[in-house]
This record gives C-alpha cells, structure tokens and sequence, in this order.
C-alpha cells in the first residue's frame, strides 16, 4: 500500500514528486473519464469538452419553479401566465419572461436549462442542481416557507451523498470539486429587515449585514467542507430601485429607496471582504462575485445604453410602476414587449436584461466581474482535487 500523503515520514521533495505522480495519473484518469472524444481540438473546443457541474442557490431570481412544489401563497410564485413567455411560451416557475443568469451560465457551460430541484422524477446530478427558491433569504426568518439558505444546503448534501453512492466517492469528489457554487442571496432578508424596521440606525444596518454575511458564510464553509472550491457570487442588487419599491414608497423620477440602497452597498462590501478572507483561510477556495448591484443601476441609469427604453417602470404589473401584481390580479398590464423594458416585474429583470448580466459574469471583461470571470473559474482545475482523494486513500482503488 502507497503511504497516505500526510504522513510525517515523507520527506518535502518524496511527498511532491509521489504528488505530482498521483496528479499526472488523476489527470489520465480524469481525461479517460470526461474526455474520450479527441484532444486535438482548438482552445473553445477543449473549454467545450470540460464537464463542469453546477450547484444553484438563491432566491426568486434564480429560482427555476422550485416554488412551485411549496405551500406558499400565489404571491411567492410564478407559475402562470404571463411569466415564461419569450422564451418556453408556458410558465415555467420563473420570475422571469424568459431565461435567468443560471440558465445563460447553464448555455455557456454545455448544460441543460434548469430544471426545478423538487420537480418529481429522476434527475442527472452530474450536471449539478438548482435550489434557487422565490422570497428565500439567508435567514430563516426572512421568509420560513422557503427554501431558505440552510434547507438549499441540506438538500445540496443529499445530493452529495447521493453522487457517492451512485458514482463512488472518487468520481462524485471530483465533480463536486470541479463544480461551479453560483448563489443570489441576501435581498431578501434586507427587504424584510425594512418591512419590520423602517428607520434603521446605522449601527443596526451594521448588526443586520454582519448576522445575514455571518450566516451566509457557514454555507459557504459547509459546502466547501462538502467538497465544494469554486464558488461564484451575485452581490445583492439595487433593491432600492426596483419599480416595486419605488411604487411601495410613492417615489418618481430616479429616486430610489435610499435606507435599502445603503444597507445593499454594506452588503456588498462586507460580501467582497469576506471572500478575500476566506480565500486565505480555505486552502483551493476559488471565486467570483459578480457585481449585480452596480451593473443593474448602470442598466437603470443608461437604458438606452444597453439597447433597452424604459427601466423605471416595469413590463408587468398595476400601481404608478406596475411594480407588483404581474399574473396575480385580474388588471394587472403587460407591455407589447418585455425586450424594451430592463425589468419583467417589479422586482426581476427581463430575459433582455438577464441575458446582458450573464454576459458580465460569464466573460468578464467589466468592473463588474472580480477577481476572475466565472469562464476562467470554470477552467479552473480544482488544485485540491488530490488532496481530497489522497486523504482518504481514494486512489488506491483507481
Ligand atoms: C449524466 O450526465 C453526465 C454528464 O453530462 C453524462 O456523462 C451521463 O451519461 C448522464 N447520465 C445519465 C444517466 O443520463
Ligand atoms: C414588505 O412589505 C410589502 C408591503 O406590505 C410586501 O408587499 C412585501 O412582500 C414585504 N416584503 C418582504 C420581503 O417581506
Ligand atoms: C445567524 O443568524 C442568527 C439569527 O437567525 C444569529 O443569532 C446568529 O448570530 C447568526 N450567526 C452568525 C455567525 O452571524
Ligand atoms: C404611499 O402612498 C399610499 C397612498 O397614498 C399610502 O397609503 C402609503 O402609506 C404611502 N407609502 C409610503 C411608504 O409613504
Ligand atoms: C471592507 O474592507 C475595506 C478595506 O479594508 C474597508 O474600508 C470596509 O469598511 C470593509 N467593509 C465592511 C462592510 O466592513
Ligand atoms: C425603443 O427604442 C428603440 C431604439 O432605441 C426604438 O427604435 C423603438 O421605437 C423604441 N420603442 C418604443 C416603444 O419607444
Ligand atoms: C486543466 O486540466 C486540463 C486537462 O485535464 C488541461 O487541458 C487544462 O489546460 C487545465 N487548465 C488549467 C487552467 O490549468
């Protein structure tokens, strides 16, 4: 039997050369497993060939229908015209008239649109899931009828522990570690602060962004515990500037619900800080975050910008801003095409908007996208790959 790499009676440079063996050989390995097709193509073509699972979690706005298998109230779904038209022409569960951000990364990684983790029947977790659930928060309190953050994680390591049992831990650690761990999370949780506290001191703000971050953050150590490295994050949006919280607050013109503005910028800021952290604490821990917040007001500020004519008032919906009621009462107004407006409903953006978002986050290129684009993230090769499999002595029944 082969030594496990942890032991203490290897020498520095025996240990990196049986290292450097066991990767030459999980690569051989990994390639016989993912990549039988040639290997001669162009450099799009090798990025094509990668298998890269993705893990979804978050809110309405990555929610795929998950809503649709919760006793919740109508207000908490999508499930009905008009959402889903521009694109499956039937309400899929979407918040959405068309594709959101997951399914463009979905597209750009060679994987199937999302389907809904609660939808019944098999599913190929090969390929990842998505437990994104409309009003879901970090807290439960947020909105305890959800899939709040903690029951996405518990279903997550169901997956997990499914995946082991299904393909052995050798393969199933490997795709959890070559995976991509895309979340949305946070608005609503400071949506519902608001909705209770409606002037905030700022050091409450402070409290409230530290518990939500502090919170969020043992997700993200549980998944990478799980066996999770590459994680991309969408910071929390202009929430302050949705038509539903202009119409909520009676405001016009380009004013937005400060208090709601700030306490998102907080967010934001503690969200970068914590991720810097957490890449020195967690040896492999690799990420993105995508700036959701100042990309969508740019889109807001300068709609013509981005090919769009209206972005104060939404596609669907009643009220000064059709900022709530798309589907779910009887008058609500539908405009003649959801392509022109930045927002489908008071609270999501259209299919037009997502798609130009998933660009950012997809290529880069912007201030938007930091430190790296999730295509450089999804071509990374998880470095802790050996690490995970030698400390179990995996390799040894390759
Ligand atoms: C599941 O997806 C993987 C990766 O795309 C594929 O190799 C495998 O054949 C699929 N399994 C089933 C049962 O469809
Ligand atoms: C906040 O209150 C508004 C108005 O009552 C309500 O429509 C909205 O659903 C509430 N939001 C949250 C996240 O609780
Ligand atoms: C998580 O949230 C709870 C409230 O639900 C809070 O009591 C706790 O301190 C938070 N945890 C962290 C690590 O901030
Ligand atoms: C907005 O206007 C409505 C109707 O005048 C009023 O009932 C409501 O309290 C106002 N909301 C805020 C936040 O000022
Ligand atoms: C994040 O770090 C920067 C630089 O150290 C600091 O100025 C900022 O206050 C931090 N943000 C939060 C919310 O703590
Ligand atoms: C939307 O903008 C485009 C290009 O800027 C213009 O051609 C079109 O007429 C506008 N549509 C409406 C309804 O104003
Ligand atoms: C990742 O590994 C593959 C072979 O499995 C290799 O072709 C590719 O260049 C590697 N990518 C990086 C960024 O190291």
């Amino acid at each position: 039997m082969l030594p496990s790499l942890s032991s203490g009676k290897m020498g520095p440079a025996a240990a990196s050369s049986i290292r450097s063996l066991l990767y030459r050989l999980l690569l051989l390995y990994s390639s016989l497993l993912i990549a039988p097709a040639s290997s001669q193509g162009d450099e799009s073509r090798q990025a094509n060939n990668k298998h890269v699972a993705i893990f979804v979690f978050g809110d309405s706005v990555y929610d795929p229908g998950n809503n649709n298998y919760l006793y919740i109230g109508i207000e908490g779904k999508a499930n009905f015209t008009p959402y889903g038209e521009s694109f499956f022409k039937y309400p899929t569960g979407r918040f959405c008239d068309g594709r959101t951000v997951p399914d463009f990364a979905a597209i750009y990684s060679n994987l199937p649109l999302w389907e809904p983790y609660l939808q019944p029947g098999s599913h190929n977790f090969s390929n990842g899931a998505n437990f994104a659930s409309g009003g879901a928060g970090v807290l439960e309190e947020s909105n305890p009828n959800t899939l709040y953050s903690q029951k996405q994680l518990k279903y997550f390591k169901e997956v997990a522990n499914l995946l082991k049992q299904q393909l052995g831990d050798a393969v199933a650690k490997k795709i959890l570690a070559d995976a991509i761990y895309l979340s949305s999370f946070g608005g609503v949780d400071y949506m519902s602060f608001i909705n209770s506290t409606s002037n905030p001191t700022e050091l409450q703000q402070q409290e409230y962004v530290n518990m939500v971050i502090g919170n969020f953050t043992d997700v993200i150590k549980e998944i990478y515990e799980t066996g999770g490295r590459k994680f991309a994050f969408q910071n929390v949006g202009p929430l302050g500037c949705q038509p539903e919280l202009k119409q909520q607050y009676n405001l016009s013109g380009g004013a937005c619900v400060e208090v709601l503005q700030a306490i998102a910028s907080l967010h934001n800021s503690l969200l970068s800080n914590v991720t810097t952290e957490l890449q020195s604490q967690l040896s492999g821990f690799e990420y993105v975050i995508f700036d959701f917040f100042n990309s969508l007001n740019d889109m807001i500020n300068y709609p013509t910008k981005y090919g769009f004519n209206v972005s104060e008032i939404a596609c669907c919906g009643i009220g000064s801003h059709r900022g709530s009621g798309c589907g779910r009462v009887k008058e609500y107004e539908l405009c003649s095409d959801p392509n022109e407006y930045v927002f489908f409903d008071g609270g999501h953006p259209s299919e037009h908007a997502d798609s130009i978002l998933s660009d950012f986050l997809w290529n880069g290129g912007s201030d938007y996208t930091w430190p790296l684009s999730m295509k450089q993230l999804y071509k990374l090769n998880s470095t802790t790959v050996i690490e995970i499999l030698s400390e179990d002595k995996l390799l040894f029944t390759m």
